[in-house]
């Protein structure tokens, strides 16, 4: 964190000088530093205008994640799920942006059964038992968003229903970790707790990540346990949970195109994500 002068003004953009406006939060936030935590920079900090936008821009995530969970079914490809996507946030004002970004084709991820993470749209059509991971990342008005669930196509399996109720758990109790000036790897030990519970485990090569301005930001997010305690979180920190729970090995493999990326033994996997902002007397999930 930059160590501001008494007079000089505060970082936040409130126009004030800074011992009127986060001085003595920031004195706060030093203390911390000296008990093992890692401090956040202040521009990981977000403002009520930026956190207004970024709610915005969610409303369009949520609604393509609704309008999915309704049309979703046995026979309907990937690419239609990319369609429907792409169609419902332009016609929102919005930007799909996953499109293009680093070289990736499309305006949506779609990961099944196997797929843990980044599968790309294609004819592949959904069959009964299936079980599939859409992730919608939006921009509107410069503003990024970025949630994730799983549908169950049809009857699966009860290996398949449990691992997403699991997942969608492990999502939850991640989150309920999350309060202001808690330490950041909380989240990892309470996700890694639960999902070793029912058996599963924790893919350790892809995890959250900071979100808003940009379609990934600081802090990186682990979903599995690590010694110590992580990075402190503060108000205004606006970050995604978005465990990956395999009902096999951790292991990951990523596939020749890239982005598909695949669980080393063929286990399944399954993956929800949330985008939510740390407040001052605990958390707010934007979408
Ligand atoms: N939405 C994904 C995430 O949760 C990012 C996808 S980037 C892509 O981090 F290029 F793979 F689409
Ligand atoms: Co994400
Ligand atoms: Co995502």
């Amino acid at each position: 964190m930059l160590r501001l002068g008494r007079n000089d003004l505060c970082w936040c953009g409130s126009g004030k000088k800074y011992k009127k406006c986060h001085m003595e939060k920031d004195m706060k936030i030093y203390e911390y530093e000296e008990q093992g935590y890692v401090i956040p920079h202040y521009k990981m900090l977000k403002t009520k205008e930026q956190i207004d936008g970024i709610r915005k821009s969610g409303v369009i995530t949520k609604g393509i994640l609704d309008m999915v969970g309704e049309k979703i079914k046995v026979g309907i490809t990937t690419d239609e799920i990319n369609s429907w996507v792409h169609e419902y946030t332009i016609s929102h004002g919005g930007i799909p942006a996953t499109l293009n970004y680093c070289g990736y084709p499309k305006s949506v991820c779609t990961s099944i059964n196997n797929v843990i993470c980044h599968g790309i749209p294609d004819d592949t059509v959904l069959k009964d038992g299936d079980i599939i991971n859409v992730d919608v990342t939006t921009i509107l008005d410069g503003y990024y968003s970025d949630a994730s669930r799983m549908y169950i196509i049809g009857e699966a399996s009860e290996e398949a229903k449990k691992l997403v109720r699991v997942t969608k758990e492990c999502m939850d109790i991640g989150i309920d970790t999350v309060k202001p000036y808690g330490g950041l790897y909380d989240i990892g030990r309470a996700v890694e707790k639960h999902a070793k519970a029912n058996g599963f485990s924790v893919v350790k090569d892809y995890g959250g990540h900071g979100v808003g301005l940009d379609i990934h930001e600081e802090p990186h997010v682990d979903h599995y346990a690590k010694h110590g305690k992580g990075m402190l979180l503060v108000p205004g920190m606006v970050f995604t949970i978005e465990p990956m729970i395999n009902a096999g090995d951790y292991h990951c493999v990523t596939l020749e195109d890239g982005w598909t990326t695949v669980t080393k033994d063929g286990s399944l996997s399954a993956q929800w994500e949330h985008t939510l902002v740390v407040t001052e007397n605990g958390t707010e999930i934007i979408v």
